[in-house]
């Protein structure tokens, strides 16, 4: 237990070298500044930069969390992907209430948004679908995601039972995929700085336009 603490205390965060944040010419729309800064994580070779922590609540208002892929960005949110009939779909329906959280260490970037996720239409949902690879569909036509399974095998069998079918039926789509978008109404931007004054922005969505504000880390 000692040795594990001395390795934690001794583990380095936010090394850098990162890349400069003006926070004097900021885009007005906060999507506007997560393309920019998504540009820049590419850019900086950061790994899976699409990958977010996905927040939810459960019926007793306690929190759940996992790690998601986004599919889109634009002025109207963000977009990630799974079956309603998940935990955390079931979450969604009954709280709509969300947070993303990405970090993209090799920047020393975190952005943080909170919103509602809304259902996207039928046709969205099943597009989403099927640009989807063979085995994710697969696997979503199975239609037990996060239900208890007695044993390993039996995933296996159940994919490649699923596999034939979708050989057969390639245009298949899983009627609970859903394609949600998250309506910001708060999205904050954290840049990590080399003496550790790090610097946040954050905006805040007011009846009809955003405004943003530095706040103290
Ligand atoms: C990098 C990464 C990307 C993932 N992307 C998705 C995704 O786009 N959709 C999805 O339903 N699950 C995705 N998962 C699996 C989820 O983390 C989670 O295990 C699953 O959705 C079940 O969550 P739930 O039980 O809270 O509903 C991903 C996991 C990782 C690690």
């Amino acid at each position: 237990m000692e040795d594990i603490r001395k390795v934690i205390r001794q583990s380095k965060t936010l090394i850098g070298p990162f890349p400069t944040f003006n926070v004097e010419n900021t885009a007005a729309h906060p999507y506007e500044l997560f393309l920019e800064w998504f540009q820049v994580a590419i850019a900086n070779g950061v790994h899976e930069p699409h990958s977010m922590t996905l927040s939810t609540t459960d019926p007793n208002g306690y929190p759940d969390a996992r790690v998601l892929i986004i599919k889109d960005v634009d002025q109207h949110g963000w977009y990630f992907a799974s079956s309603s009939e998940s935990e955390k779909g079931k979450q969604i329906e009954q709280n709509p209430n969300v947070a993303m959280t990405f970090y993209w260490p090799e920047i020393g970037r975190q952005v943080r948004i909170r919103g509602k996720a809304v259902k996207m239409a039928k046709e969205d949902c099943a597009q989403d679908f099927l640009k989807r690879g063979t085995v994710a569909r697969a696997i979503a036509l199975l239609g037990k995601q996060s239900t208890i399974m007695n044993r390993q095998q039996d995933a296996d069998e159940a994919l490649r039972n699923q596999m034939a079918i979708l050989r057969e039926h390639p245009d298949l789509v899983y009627p609970s995929w859903t394609l949600y978008r998250t309506v910001p109404e708060e999205v904050e931007f954290w840049q990590a700085q080399e003496d550790r004054n790090h610097i946040r922005l954050k905006y805040f969505f007011e009846k009809d336009h955003w405004s943003k504000h530095l706040l103290w880390a």
